[in-house]
């Protein structure tokens, strides 16, 4: 007898089930998705074999140059959401405006924000990168929704989640009962389910931070890093281990899968230059923190959780400080006595 494997259709379709009053749109919505990353996949994979790789010549709404995978995977993402009458509206990375769906489609109920290629420096190398999405209920205006309507805290996420495009292809979703990771099994087109409940230990070992910026760091995020490096000798009584693969997609599921902390703080150049982080609020740092908290563990920007934070516009920038929960809680305790 074969052994019964349960793809990301029928765990969508388990857990709308649990959902009374249910209609099936968010399973299909959910499936147009799981749709759009396996053809990101495919592009990524082939790489130079079909002309994907290198600049696009262009730049996007934060300054910064796009490949031309950005592009494309964000031009993949649109097309195969916007048709399906799901979504009211899309709002990318890669736009600087919402993205109205295209009048001959009907409209849905809910809004998605995605970052269509996370990592994308990575691209040129061949080294991971991913997408991340995060799904909110259209609370307002419905017809043509504007950035306001996006402007919702995280804790009002419906769904969030990623898809890695590393040595194997993986998806891993949450709906706010728990994080669970399905790998794409080339050969049937299917994402297994692989993964069941991922959970992020309370305390690690390993910690992931561009050390670049080491010179412009806020004091509590230079002590912990320089407890961490103090080792066994140190105030931390441990050795730590250090990663930064500037995919924050693929340090995320490191967590998930073998604990850590995360880091992208805030730092002096960015005061300088008026921004109050690197990473987005509404594509990056809400979807994996809340990825990150239903594993368990905790997602702050030093002071505050991530997730209460009430947006202010689409393509805000937060600090980000993710990963096992008694770390990312010493890291909260440093920046409190820094008050
Ligand atoms: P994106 O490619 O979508 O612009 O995001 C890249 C982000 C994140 O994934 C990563 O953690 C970080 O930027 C890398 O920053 P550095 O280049 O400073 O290392
Ligand atoms: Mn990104
Ligand atoms: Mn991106």
């Amino acid at each position: 007898m074969h052994n019964h494997r349960t793809t990301i259709t029928q765990f969508i379709i388990e857990e709308q089930r649990h959902i009374p009053g249910a209609t099936g749109d968010f399973t299909s919505l959910l499936n147009d998705v799981v749709t759009a990353c396996k053809v990101i996949s495919n592009l990524v994979n082939h790489g130079a074999l079909v002309g994907v790789l290198g600049a696009a010549g262009t730049e996007n709404v934060q300054g910064e140059d796009q490949k031309k995978l950005d592009v494309i995977s964000n031009e993949v993402f649109l097309k195969t959401n916007e048709w399906a009458g799901h979504l009211a509206a899309m709002a990318s990375e890669e736009m600087e405006e919402v993205y109205q769906i295209p009048s001959q489609y009907p409209r849905g109920k809910y809004l998605m924000t995605f970052d269509p290629l996370d990592g994308s420096s990575n691209i040129d190398v061949n080294v991971s990168v991913g997408t991340i999405f995060s799904i909110l209920r259209c609370k307002g205006n419905c017809v043509n929704p504007t950035a306001e309507d996006f402007l919702q805290r995280g804790t009002e996420q419906v769904c969030a989640g990623y898809a890695l495009y590393g040595p194997s292809t993986m998806m891993v979703l949450t709906t706010g009962r728990g994080v669970n990771g399905f790998t794409l099994d080339q050969n049937i087109g299917e994402f297994v389910l692989t993964h069941p409940n991922m959970t992020i230990p309370a305390d690690t070992k390993e910690f992931a931070i561009n050390a670049s910026n080491m010179r412009f760091w806020e004091t509590p995020v230079k002590r912990y890093v320089d407890e961490c490096l103090a080792g066994k000798e140190g105030p931390r009584g441990k050795d730590f281990n250090m990663r930064w693969i500037a995919s924050m997609v693929a340090e995320v599921h490191r967590i998930l899968t073998r604990g850590g902390v995360f880091m992208y703080p805030l730092d002096s150049k960015m005061k300088e230059k008026g921004t109050e982080g690197k990473l987005r609020l509404m594509y990056e740092a809400n979807p994996m923190a809340f990825i990150v908290e239903q594993a368990g563990g905790a997602a702050i920007t030093g002071q505050h959780r991530i997730l209460d934070i009430q947006p202010s516009h689409l393509h805000q920038r937060v600090p980000v400080i993710l990963g096992s929960k008694n770390e990312v809680e010493l890291i909260a305790k440093y920046h409190q006595e820094m008050q």
